[in-house]
């Protein structure tokens, strides 16, 4: 084909990267931790691009526990059909435009899905984040801190009403979420407390990121030190992995204490996860509350302007594991569930 021929008229280095677009099709619903071949790599041509669409090259994949949820049935979004291109967050660049609101070089964020060139369609509903070029601040803050996990981490913290003085435990603290979610504790004056499975980890949330004291719950003493580490109870459980973590902690809570439910972390690869002990939360009159972060997307340039705020200014750290390669988001997934991040995952494509 030559040059000119091109739909996209493209200049032919560019025009071969984009006739091939790589996906990753979900093959079949995992069992437990992601199998080989429950997502498969296959190439599809690009399409061509109409009237009022532009085409973005993904960048930057945000591996996020959820979707091993959208893998296994519908929840609070449809489950991924078999067959499909599997749902993901991204970072990605328009190379094309057809789209009078998307220039080249513009650059999105939104539900990318696993692939190589995503096309950005604003007559269907799929939703891209036009995001700014900030100097000094990396291209992936966007998926992490100022994105999915810093905003979850804000408005659970919200949600909890922290008051100064008040202890708060985080699980999964080390986490792309749990790590934000703790730290803003600490700006609101709590004591916080982190639950993480190494040492590194909770060193890294202790010495680094402020918390007043951290717990491996890989040893086998966890629980006990985790009672030494709240000498006035518990007021606040941010929680992240439920099962026999969230069980300890709604042990030492408070009368009256909330506990909001961000994510189960721990019951996401199990066909029947046993979530946490409601007769604790009955006797200790608990407040749960669940929530899902994209209720709160009109609010999101507000959490995303504080959060920018807070890690200008240091009140914020974070930490970013990076994997390399599209082929490679099966492992990237699975290490969500075995602990193998510190901050946030993300594969760069
Ligand atoms: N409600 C919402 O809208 C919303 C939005 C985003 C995320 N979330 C939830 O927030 C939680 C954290 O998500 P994230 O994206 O920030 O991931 P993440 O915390 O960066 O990664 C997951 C971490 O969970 C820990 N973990 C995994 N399996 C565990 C188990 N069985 N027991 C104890 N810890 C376990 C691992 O750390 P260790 O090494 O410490 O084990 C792992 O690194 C998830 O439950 C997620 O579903 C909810």
């Amino acid at each position: 084909m030559s040059e000119g021929s091109h739909p996209h008229g493209l200049a032919t280095a560019e025009l071969k990267m984009t006739t091939v677009n790589r996906q990753l099709i979900l093959q079949s619903r995992p069992k437990g931790m992601l199998a080989p071949g429950d997502l498969q790599l296959k190439e599809a041509r690009l399409p061509e691009l109409k009237d009022r669409q532009a085409l973005a090259r993904v960048k930057y994949l945000s591996i996020d526990p959820t979707m091993r949820v959208w893998m296994a049935g519908d929840s609070y979004l449809p489950a991924v059909a078999i067959g499909e291109v599997m749902r993901a967050f991204g970072f990605a660049e328009i190379v094309e435009s057809r789209h009078p609101d998307y220039k080249k070089v513009d650059r999105v964020t939104g539900l990318t899905g696993l692939q190589d060139y995503v096309v950005v369609d604003s007559s269907v509903k799929q939703s891209f984040q036009k995001v700014p070029k900030i100097p000094f601040v990396s291209d992936t803050v966007f998926l992490g801190t100022l994105g999915i996990n810093g905003l979850t981490a804000y408005f659970g913290m919200e949600i909890a009403q922290p008051k100064k003085g008040e202890t708060l435990v985080v699980s999964a603290a080390a986490g792309a979420t749990g790590s934000i979610a703790g730290q803003i504790g600490k700006i609101r004056g709590c004591r916080v407390v982190g639950i993480a499975g190494t040492d590194e980890k909770c060193n890294w949330i202790r010495k680094e990121l402020g918390f007043d004291a951290a717990v491996n719950y890989k040893h086998t003493d966890w629980k006990a030190k985790l009672a030494a580490a709240v000498p006035n109870g518990i007021d606040i459980d941010f929680e992240n992995v439920g099962g026999e973590i969230m069980n300890a902690v709604l042990d030492l809570m408070n009368l009256h204490g909330r506990v909001i439910l961000c994510g189960l972390i721990s019951g996401y690869t199990k066909e029947d996860p046993s979530l946490a002990s409601f007769g604790t939360v009955l006797v200790k009159r608990l407040r749960v509350e669940g929530f899902i972060i994209l209720d709160y997307a009109p609010r999101f340039m507000e959490a995303a302007t504080q959060l920018g705020q807070w890690k200008m200014f240091g009140k914020i750290k974070d930490h970013e594991t990076i994997v390399e390669g599209l082929e490679r988001v099966p492992d990237a997934i699975n290490m969500l569930f075995t602990g193998g991040n510190t901050g946030k995952l993300i594969v760069k494509v």
